[in-house]
């Protein structure tokens, strides 16, 4: 069946989750931050990722911009620059307006181009995803950007997954799925979309019961994988 469909996952696939700390870290005033910035972006992103987990199997949905920031004092606390208060917000606000990888407009402009949909499915939340679609310019190459807050609770929950189906009426395998979150992508297999998983950084892939169609190292062969 043609792939009708790209659905694209927003933090750490189509907007670069470790701008935040790379830019502060670059400012005059943040040389605490410059030995540890890495260390925090990483500390940062994985207890994100562990509490939307753990709300999610708890019952004890959030939205995701509380555990950004639940995630970012962990990680502060970690580096040893919990007291810092001027900095947490500098990161936040930086969060917010987080850039896109530099092929993705163009990627975006050739998916619509040949007439398919295409969505942001994100555990972000409406105002944090409009903050970023804006900022990277995206928003007349996205069809629509669905949350999970229209179903509350986070990925890999199949509520979320079945938002897609519910707003473009396609079946799961007209639809490709793209994450940069190997863990994303494989359940997304499992649901039975399509998948691509953009490794980045060359991780192993995740051992779990699915496992995606293609790995890709960045954004730019995903047309002609969808057919374009
Ligand atoms: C998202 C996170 C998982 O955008 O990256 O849904």
């Amino acid at each position: 069946m043609p792939i009708t469909t790209c659905i694209f996952d927003a933090y750490g696939t189509l907007f670069d989750v470790a701008a935040a700390a790379r830019q502060a870290a670059d400012e005059p005033e943040n040389a605490a931050l410059r030995p540890h910035w890495q260390a925090l972006a990483s500390h940062w992103r994985l207890k994100q990722l562990q509490y939307s987990w753990l709300r999610a199997i708890t019952g004890a949905h959030t939205d995701f911009w509380q555990v950004t920031g639940e995630g970012l004092d962990w990680a502060l606390e970690a580096v040893g620059l919990a007291g810092d208060a001027v900095l947490r917000q500098r990161l936040l606000d930086l969060y917010w307006q987080l850039q896109a990888y530099p092929e993705v407009p163009a990627m975006l402009r050739a998916l619509k181009g040949a007439g398919l949909e295409t969505a942001i499915l994100s555990n972000g939340s409406p105002d944090m995803l409009d903050g970023a679609v804006r900022s990277a310019g995206l928003g007349d190459v996205l069809d629509d950007v669905l949350s999970v807050e229209s179903v509350g609770i986070f990925k890999p929950d199949r509520r979320v997954y079945d938002l897609v189906g519910q707003r473009f009426g396609c079946p799961p395998e007209a639809v490709l799925f793209v994450s940069s979150n190997g863990w994303d992508a494989a359940a997304a297999a499992g649901y039975g979309f399509r998948t691509a998983w953009v490794n980045r950084a060359g991780e192993p892939v995740d051992r779990l019961p699915w496992t995606p169609d293609h790995i890709l190292s960045d954004l730019t062969g995903i047309p002609e994988l969808a057919g374009v």
